[in-house]
């Protein structure tokens, strides 16, 4: 075969990049101390990419622990990745600055502005992130704007929510990760812009296909380019899809900021949106996160993080606890016996009834660790060149943490693979237990700035829900029960499942 000078010259010039990026790897490791961790062998440039299952990509990740131990390397394209299933060196890791870096793949694809510069919570690292991270939590955790507190807001969803299910009585209901997500979306919506919908309102109908189907779709379609950005050479449209959809949510955004500004009164803020407008406001320090346009910018990146952390993530869980509760009717009976005991039907469960509720509280802990929803977590970043017991780490490689290994550990659990809420009560059953390997909001610096909402969200969706009905799958079709398999996805969720409600009061 004759290889034509175009041909000859790109092979040139392919051997003389891989030359140079292996050279460069190994003077860099020449500098630091350790080894790199051993794991699954890759191919030059692509590294193991092609060998994850591209219906579960995390899983790879996962299923690579059990073949090379509690602390492995692998490759995604240019990027080493450390995946860690020790709850110690988890634990010992995130408590640390050095890792507590974020990755940006596709070099900032992924961020609402192209000036280079990431925005937000999740993203950022540094001054602006501590900042913007220390705001939100604080506004998350002690919530109350106006008259409403967070424990208003979440029971005006459910309460909408046992409606729809009142509703539904004893009709087979296919959509309840959709009717989950529009609550979910809605309660942030309201924390974020003081405006509540009804939850047909095309509104927030369309409010939640936005953030979560659309998104859903596009991370499928977009992530191979934004993990390989050389491929929009070839042709490849997904992260020009992707940039469209952030320009949208961008305009939605700033419009809901741009009426603030207009109807803002620094005395009485309404929501998250007036209370960020007021730190910029305030705000004279040239560095802050909040300082004049910037603080503009970063708030509109904050409130699409809240978003994309919280929607999905307390939506699909909810969804799961609807399956749980109709695979497990012994489970179930025990949730409602414990409420009925301790609140009675004659009025709804509140926070305040949460310590005297332990099997709920069980219930809800073995939901997280059986879902493993997040399955290796949200990656981190080493900031710096670094070593940990004996291991390099050069500066910029992936950490993720093995949730799911960690909370399928028989060592820790004894018998993981059983949905088995007692694990988490004291001996004589009458105290809830925490336990200290489970970790579904992550742990350290980064740990998840929603945690208290989704708590509490979970808490009263659960017992309120179980006061009042019982799940069942239809028992008039025999694929509705879809079993405990999730479907293909970035977030483990439950295949579609037929269900149906009995009113408990009736
Ligand atoms: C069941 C529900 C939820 C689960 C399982 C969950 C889990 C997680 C996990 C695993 C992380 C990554 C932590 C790390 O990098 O180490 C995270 C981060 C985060 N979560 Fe959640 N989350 C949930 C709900 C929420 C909600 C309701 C919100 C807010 C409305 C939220 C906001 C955030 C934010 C802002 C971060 C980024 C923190 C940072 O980078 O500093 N999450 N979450």
């Amino acid at each position: 075969m004759v290889l034509s000078l175009p041909v000859l010259g790109g092979l040139f010039t392919f051997v003389a990049l891989l030359y140079y990026w292996v050279t460069k790897q190994d003077k860099k490791m020449e500098k630091l101390e350790g080894i790199i961790a051993p794991g699954p062998r890759g191919l030059p440039l692509v590294g193991n990419i092609f060998q994850l299952d591209w219906k579960h990509p995390f899983m790879t990740f996962v299923k690579w622990a059990e073949e090379y131990g509690d602390i492995y390397s692998a490759s995604m394209g240019s990027q080493r990745v450390y995946v860690v299933t020790d709850l110690k060196m988890v634990k010992e890791m995130f408590s640390q600055e050095v890792f507590s870096g974020r990755l940006n793949p596709g070099r900032g694809v992924n961020d609402l502005y192209t000036n280079g510069q990431m925005h937000g919570v999740i993203n950022t690292e540094g001054r602006h992130w501590e900042d913007l991270r220390r705001f939100t939590l604080r506004q998350l955790r002690d919530f109350g704007f106006g008259k409403s507190s967070m424990e208003v807001l979440i029971m005006d969803e459910l309460t909408e929510i046992l409606e729809w299910m009142k509703s539904q009585k004893d009709l087979p209901v296919t959509d309840v990760k959709q009717r989950m997500a529009i609550a979910v979306v809605n309660s942030l919506w309201t924390v974020v812009a003081g405006k509540r919908y009804k939850h047909t309102d095309p509104a927030v109908v369309r409010l939640t296909k936005d953030i979560t189907e659309t998104m859903e779709e596009l991370g499928k379609k977009a992530g191979p380019g934004i993990m390989m950005p050389w491929l929009k050479y070839v042709g490849f449209k997904g992260v020009e899809m992707w940039r469209n959809h952030l320009e949208r949510i961008k305009l939605m955004f700033s419009t809901v900021m741009s009426e603030h500004k207009e109807t803002y009164s620094e005395d009485s803020p309404r929501d998250f949106i007036d209370v960020f407008l007021r730190e910029i406001a305030s705000c004279i320090d040239e560095d802050s996160p909040f300082f004049k346009e910037v603080g503009y910018r970063q708030l509109i990146a904050v409130i699409k993080d809240l978003f994309d952390a919280g929607s999905q993530s307390s939506s699909i869980t909810l969804t799961w606890i609807f399956l749980y509760l109709a695979t497990f009717p012994d489970v179930q009976k025990k949730l409602q016996d414990e409420v009925d005991r301790v609140v009675g039907n004659s009025r709804q469960c509140s926070l305040s009834d949460r310590p005297n509720l332990p099997y709920v509280e069980s219930f809800l802990a073995e939901v997280h660790r059986f879902t493993s929803a997040a399955p290796v977590g949200v990656p981190h970043r080493a900031l710096a060149d670094t070593t940990y017991k004996g291991y390099a780490f050069p500066k910029g490689t992936a950490i993720m943490a093995n949730q799911y290994g960690i909370h399928y550990n028989e060592k820790i659990w004894g018998d993981p693979s059983n949905f088995r809420p007692e694990r988490f009560l004291s001996p004589d059953g009458a105290k809830f237990q925490k336990h200290e390997a489970l970790i579904p909001f992550s742990t350290g610096r980064r740990q998840c700035a929603g945690e208290t909402l989704a708590r509490d969200t979970l808490f009263l969706y659960t017992s309120n829900i179980c006061q009042r009905f019982e799940i069942k799958f239809d028992p008039n079709d025999a694929k509705a029960n879809p079993g405990l398999k999730p479907s293909a996805g970035f977030i483990l969720t439950p295949q579609v499942f037929k269900v149906v409600f009995k009113d408990r009061l009736d």
